[in-house]
């Protein structure tokens, strides 16, 4: 019980912080804290958001790229403009938005690859983590082909089944490739930040990152028929209820 209260007061404690300095959402924090860390984005860079909404880490990736620089967000909910970004709504997933994407983006090559993409939660943990996953998986599918050599990628995962097998699955296409728990999100769910950098994309493996990732979570459950006394592999965290309206 204190715990819960802890947890909820630093949340709280992150959403006024956010609002007093003019952030849509406390999750403007992370990608803040990501940056202090690891300093991905830089003046002049081109930015892709993905799960932009409510706007964020579009603010923040604007302040970061300056008046040269430019950011293009996608979220499957409409967004508030943010100046300096350009918000598509649509779902990422869909041909359909990745052509606008694409149009927006021109032919120019991404620096810099930020997703703190979450699908909905359903409340049966296991199925939801399962199903951010692969999520994931098909978001570094579609954006890799966009990023330059020796750009970075950055996305949220949830701690739990898969997450060694994601991790061995993007590892070729990078250099260096970290984990990373900002302290605007640590106490207060599983979510954990993949940071990816210096892209090499001569190093990309015949099959996708989603096909790699099926092979291994196959190979670890035993094809498609999860036998009953399976052993899963699981990380430090558990799958826990995240989320409030203004993540
Ligand atoms: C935690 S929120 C992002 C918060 C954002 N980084 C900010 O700072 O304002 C996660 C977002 O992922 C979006 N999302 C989930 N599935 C998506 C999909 N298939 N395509 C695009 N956006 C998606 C959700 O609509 C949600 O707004």
């Amino acid at each position: 019980m204190a715990e819960h209260w802890i947890e909820n007061h630093k949340r709280d404690a992150w959403r006024r912080q956010a609002k007093a300095s003019g952030y849509r959402a406390r999750s403007a924090f992370k990608l803040k804290q990501i940056q202090d860390r690891f300093g991905l984005i830089r003046e002049g860079d081109l930015v892709l958001d993905v799960g932009c909404h409510p706007g964020g880490w579009a603010q923040v990736a604007v302040e970061l790229v300056g008046e040269e620089g430019h950011v293009v967000g996608v979220d499957l909910q409409p967004c508030q403009p943010v100046e300096g970004a350009v918000l598509l709504t649509g779902d990422i997933t869909e041909p359909v938005t990745q052509e606008r994407i694409l149009a927006e983006l021109g032919g120019e090559r991404l620096n810099v690859i930020v997703s703190d993409i979450s699908p909905d939660i359903t409340g049966k943990w296991d199925m939801d983590q399962s199903v951010a996953m692969t999520l994931v998986a098909d978001v570094f599918d579609f954006a890799l082909p966009l990023l330059r050599k020796g750009g970075s990628f950055t996305t949220k995962l949830f701690q739990g089944v898969g997450v060694e097998e994601l991790i061995e699955a993007v590892r070729p296409q990078f250099s260096n490739v970290r984990r990373f728990s900002p302290d605007a999100s640590r106490n207060s769910s599983s979510e954990v930040y993949l940071v990816c950098r210096n892209h090499t994309p001569w190093k990309r493996p015949k099959q996708s990152v989603r096909e790699r990732y099926d092979a291994a979570m196959d190979a670890l459950l035993g094809g498609h028929e999860l036998e009953a006394d399976v052993e899963l592999r699981t990380s430090t965290f558990s799958v826990r209820r995240k989320k409030s309206s203004d993540e």
